[in-house]
């Protein structure tokens, strides 16, 4: 009877740690699968579409710098990461938002608001206020993200641009 009994008992135990094994196993080992099989980086529309501001900020006829948050979800990796962009405010609603990124090697251009140009420190490149190449090795214009604007703010598309640029 006691011998039964406590073997009754072990059964029990057994199988309680067996379910609580495939219980860990699922919880832990089902999302692993899914990171592993799914893309490595996910672009849903909330992280394709970031805002920049309300236009308002963006004076007309001025190009000024600004920045965006980009997510990097990579595996187990989740963080933000700031870029810098210019925006041209064109008016009456048009704006053209390029990337700092040199069309050459990738260094980071900058506006000069007196020549209205875009110079690139690396290599000498020279780009004009509407991002074609005046000067230097660049073989294209600056990369340009598509924009919208949504009750007065302005957004863009990080996936309008190479992910280098
Ligand atoms: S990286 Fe800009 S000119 Fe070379």
């Amino acid at each position: 009877m006691c011998e039964e009994s406590s073997l009754s008992r072990r059964k029990v135990m057994k199988w309680v740690v067996l379910g609580i094994g495939a219980a860990t196993t699922g919880v832990l080992g089902v999302p692993a699968v899914l990171s592993t099989f799914s893309p490595t980086i996910k672009h849903d529309d909330k992280k394709r579409w970031r805002p920049l501001g309300a236009k308002e900020r963006f004076a007309e006829g001025k190009v000024i710098s600004a920045k965006v948050e980009t997510r990097l979800d990579k595996d187990f990796m989740h963080m933000t990461l700031p870029k810098d962009v210019y925006v041209w405010n064109k008016g009456q609603d048009e704006f053209v938002v390029y990337s700092r990124s040199c069309t050459d090697l990738g260094c980071p251009v900058k506006f000069d608001s007196g020549s209205e140009c875009f110079f690139c420190p690396c290599h000498g490149g020279i780009f004009s206020k509407e991002g074609d190449v005046m000067n230097g090795p660049p073989k294209g214009p600056l990369h340009r993200y598509s924009y919208r604007l949504i009750d007065g703010y302005l957004e863009i598309d990080l996936s309008s641009v190479p992910v280098v640029a």
